[in-house]
């Protein structure tokens, strides 16, 4: 969606953005994503970029409302079915590996509005209907799937604060018209966790063994250290640590909810019965995608004042900042959830090989953005020396954690191109390729130079590698 446009287009279904892009006040410029970059239209363009850039490997999410227009209850959508077909047999062709996302923040308005989407559990088996139809029309090419995009992140905006469709929450979240910040995420995530459960059970015993592919699930991983250097501050960090992120893989990994969450939301928190616990233990989960940005502190807020926000059960008690003392944790972006901080990337990359016994991994975002300029600065956007020196230096540092041991086979660049970026609108610009977005150029931006540069220079080292067999990171990845 944050791409493609042509929402009224060839029979795609609304979904839960569309509508919630036309109310006044949601999206922060006013605008929609109709057309957003058009990549529906200028798909062939935008796999030449990719080309271009010498990957082996492109992350794309599928939209749901372009295959199945009413969900579960209406027809498939066979011109949806279509497009993506074409898009895939071209990566192929091109010996690119696609990549691939089901449910990327997108669902058919047609579940919200008949059973409250994520809230309820007949959401689960409209996604296991959905995975099926892929699985079965892509899956004889397509060997990675994503389940689900960022459950936790898109729970709290959609949930918890009430920002993103369906926009609910209670106080003193927020002013919502309906919702309860304090039980709604947990219910939405159990649905998020079983409905990747039921498409997974159906990927592993019909479609895995033919087809032969991977399934797993994307979070997003900040870094949380701990603000002060005792055992309350390591605790905090550790709740953080907690509450948004092992709140999603801890059950599909090791069978249950962080210890942490059970004794801060007792009763609030739903249970998996034995059976699904068993299942999700037997490893529903191929890989761990790691959306990394950002690190920030995690300040207590059990022994300590703080907002009651963060003064709240579902928060964790936890109170994130990025100052210690007068200093920021790294370079201020002009997104406030992002600081540049590289050495988070190699920690939480070390956290989850810890915690999850080294499984696969796949840094599936970094990325670093711009905000928009008026049309005579925008050589300024072009010449994105910050960016080139931030995947420079995350890059380095999951070098070290890779160098150290830990699993990952690939890593993907947040983003091809500026896009569609949510409730920011167009004001934010990840791309390594400018668009404009009244002419619709895309214009390779110098980050996009310096990653082909690079990745020349890895494949050559990784062939020399090779060939005087040298044992030293000779393991080619996925990027
Ligand atoms: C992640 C989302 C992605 C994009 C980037 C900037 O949270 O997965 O869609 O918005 O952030």
């Amino acid at each position: 969606m944050q791409i493609e446009g042509a929402v009224h287009e060839d029979g795609r279904g609304p979904n839960n953005w569309d509508l919630f892009c036309q109310i006044q006040g949601n999206i922060q410029d006013g605008r929609t994503a109709d057309i957003a970059a058009d990549h529906y239209h200028y798909w062939k363009d935008d796999l030449e970029l990719v080309h271009s850039l010498g990957v082996n490997a492109y992350r794309f999410s599928i939209s749901w409302t372009r295959i199945l227009p009413r969900g579960r209850f209406g027809e498939i959508n066979s011109n949806g079915l279509m497009f993506y077909d074409k898009l895939i047999d071209s990566l192929v062709l091109k010996g690119i590996e696609p990549f691939v996302t089901l449910c990327h923040h997108e669902i058919p308005q047609e579940l919200e509005d008949r059973y409250k989407s994520w809230l309820s559990p007949l959401i689960q088996d409209d996604f296991a209907f959905f995975a099926e139809i892929c699985f079965k029309s892509f899956g004889d090419r397509v060997k990675y799937w994503v389940t689900i995009n960022q459950p936790m992140l898109y729970t709290k905006f959609a949930y918890t604060m009430g920002t993103y469709p369906p926009g609910r929450c209670s106080t003193p979240f927020g002013n919502c018209s309906s919702g309860n910040s304090d039980t709604e995420p947990l219910i939405a995530i159990h649905n998020m966790i079983l409905s990747h459960a039921k498409a997974t059970e159906i990927y592993r015993n019909y479609y895995q063994p033919l087809q032969g592919g991977y399934i797993g699930v994307v979070v997003n991983a900040f870094m949380f250290e701990p603000y002060t250097n005792d055992e309350i501050g390591r605790d905090a960090a550790k709740r953080a640590m907690a509450f948004n992120l092992a709140w999603f893989l801890d059950p599909l990994i090791h069978g249950d909810y962080p210890a942490e969450m059970r004794h801060y939301l007792g009763g609030n928190l739903p249970t998996f019965s034995t059976g699904e616990s068993n299942m999700m233990k037997d490893g529903l989960l191929d890989f761990i995608g790691v959306n990394h940005y950002s690190s920030f502190y995690a300040k207590d807020c059990i022994h300590s004042p703080c907002n009651p926000l963060e003064s709240h059960p579902i928060s964790g008690y936890v109170h994130f900042t990025a100052e210690r003392d007068g200093i920021l944790i790294g370079e201020k972006t002009v997104m406030p959830l992002l600081y540049v901080v590289p050495n988070g990337m190699e920690k939480i990359i070390e956290y989850l090989k810890t915690r999850y016994n080294n499984k696969p991994m796949f840094v599936t975002e970094n990325g670093f953005p711009d905000g928009d300029v008026p049309i005579e600065q925008v050589n300024e956007l072009l010449h994105d020396t910050k960016r080139v020196e931030f995947h420079k230096s995350y890059l380095a540092s999951l070098a070290r954690a890779i160098k150290d041991g830990a699993d990952v086979r690939g890593y993907f660049v947040w983003s091809l191109m500026d896009n569609f970026e949510w409730t920011s609108g167009y004001s934010l610009r990840f791309g390594l390729h400018y668009v404009d977005f009244q002419t619709l150029k895309r214009t390779p931006k110098l980050s996009a130079k310096w990653y082909r540069n690079f990745l020349t220079n890895c494949t050559k080292i990784y062939q020399q590698n090779i060939r005087t067999g040298s044992s030293e990171n000779n393991r080619q990845i996925m990027i």
